[in-house]
């Protein structure tokens, strides 16, 4: 048994509401199904709630509201753009909860995707944080394509794959820590919301990249293996 095998293994079972029942919803919803989680789908369109629910195996599905109420945790698997809106509606719901923001703010320009303008802050997850104050926040899960948590053990290049996440409160973090665990992965903590820019940031960065071809995993490559300019390093 691996260490990280044995790492997920130790972490207990969440309760976990997914608003929206695309593609995100159904490849994180199944990592936390295996996972050994508690998870509930929930859309505006029950049809669409019921048919996630069903291909992931997840506990039950139902209405926005309901995927809200539902747990500890609660991913946010909508566009960017209707995040701040459906965090403010169910602000109340969410109190007391901890939101997964994975969106990712992303318009198309002529030079390649670009962040989109979000409602007042500098960054989707600080929008939601504001909407529902008594709600906890992470970003998470927005860097990696849809098709990586579909994976049963993420890992690459004989390491777990990282998880980066940025926390507004010290709960949303070690839940974001644990859950990350128990998929088998690598928690990367970030800091706190005024880092979560960076992270939309890099995930359009990303985008950009693969859709032009390039190879994101290829552009930071550690110091560590370049030994002695690390001596010249500031
Ligand atoms: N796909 C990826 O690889 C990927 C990777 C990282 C991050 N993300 C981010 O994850 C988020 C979800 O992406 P996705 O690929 O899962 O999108 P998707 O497959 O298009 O699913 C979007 C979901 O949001 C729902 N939705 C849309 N407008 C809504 C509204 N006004 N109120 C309530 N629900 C609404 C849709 O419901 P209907 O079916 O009823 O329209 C659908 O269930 C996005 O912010 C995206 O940037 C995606």
């Amino acid at each position: 048994m691996t260490t990280h095998t044995a790492r997920a293994m130790e972490s207990s079972t969440m309760r976990i509401g997914i608003l929206g029942t695309g593609s995100m919803a159904a490849a994180l919803g199944g990592a936390w199904v295996r996972a050994g989680h508690q998870v509930l789908v929930g859309g505006r369109d029950a049809a669409s709630a019921a048919t996630t629910a069903a291909r992931i195996d997840a506990a039950g599905h139902g209405s926005l509201t309901e995927a809200a109420a539902y747990g500890e945790a609660v991913l946010m698997a909508v566009p960017a753009s209707v995040a701040r809106g459906l965090a403010l509606e169910l602000a109340p719901v969410l109190a007391g909860r901890t939101v997964l923001d994975c969106t990712v703010p992303m318009n198309p320009s002529p030079d390649g995707p670009v962040l989109s303008t979000v409602g007042g802050t500098d960054s989707v997850a600080a929008d939601i944080a504001a909407a529902a104050p008594d709600a906890g926040v992470v970003k998470a899960f927005g860097i990696c394509h849809e098709s990586i948590w579909t994976l049963p053990h993420p890992a690459f290049e004989d390491a777990p794959l990282a998880v980066p996440f940025c926390a507004g409160t010290a709960t949303a973090a070690a839940l974001a820590e644990e859950l990350i665990t128990s998929m088998g992965c690598l928690p990367l903590p970030c800091g706190g919301l005024p880092r979560a820019a960076l992270l939309e940031a890099a995930a359009v960065l990303a985008i950009g990249i693969w859709w032009s071809g390039g190879e994101a995993r290829h552009i930071l490559p550690s110091p560590a293996l370049a030994p002695g300019a690390i001596d010249d390093m500031p």
